[in-house]
């Protein structure tokens, strides 16, 4: 079973889309795409960025670093010089609350 972790509310996403947050020393970012809500390790695979600080454009993020890009959905590279996933995680709702799971 997973274990649930309340991180943030819908709110926190309204302005940018994307919101960071830390748990228990995890970085993690949350996005809105089109009303649904996903979650991934908040650091760049591709260096010490936060992804959480770059630009959410529909369910790509794009680092602030090199501009590399990521599939907030799956995690995939999507744009150079990015190559290594990141590691994504599950996401729940319950009214404005949403929580994840460290999987
Ligand atoms: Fe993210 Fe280079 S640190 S693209």
């Amino acid at each position: 079973d997973l274990t649930w972790h309340e991180i943030c509310v819908l709110a926190d996403l309204e302005d940018e889309g994307v919101y960071g947050v830390e748990l228990g020393g995890l970085p993690i970012a949350v996005y809105d795409v089109d009303g649904e809500i996903f979650a991934t390790h908040d650091i760049c695979t591709h260096g010490l960025a936060r992804l959480s600080e770059g630009f959410l454009d529909g369910d790509l993020i794009e680092c602030p670093l090199h501009q590399g890009l990521f599939n907030v959905k799956t995690g995939a590279p999507a744009g150079a010089p990015c190559t290594e996933a990141v590691r994504t995680f599950p996401v729940k709702c319950e009214g404005e609350k949403i929580f994840v799971a460290i999987t």
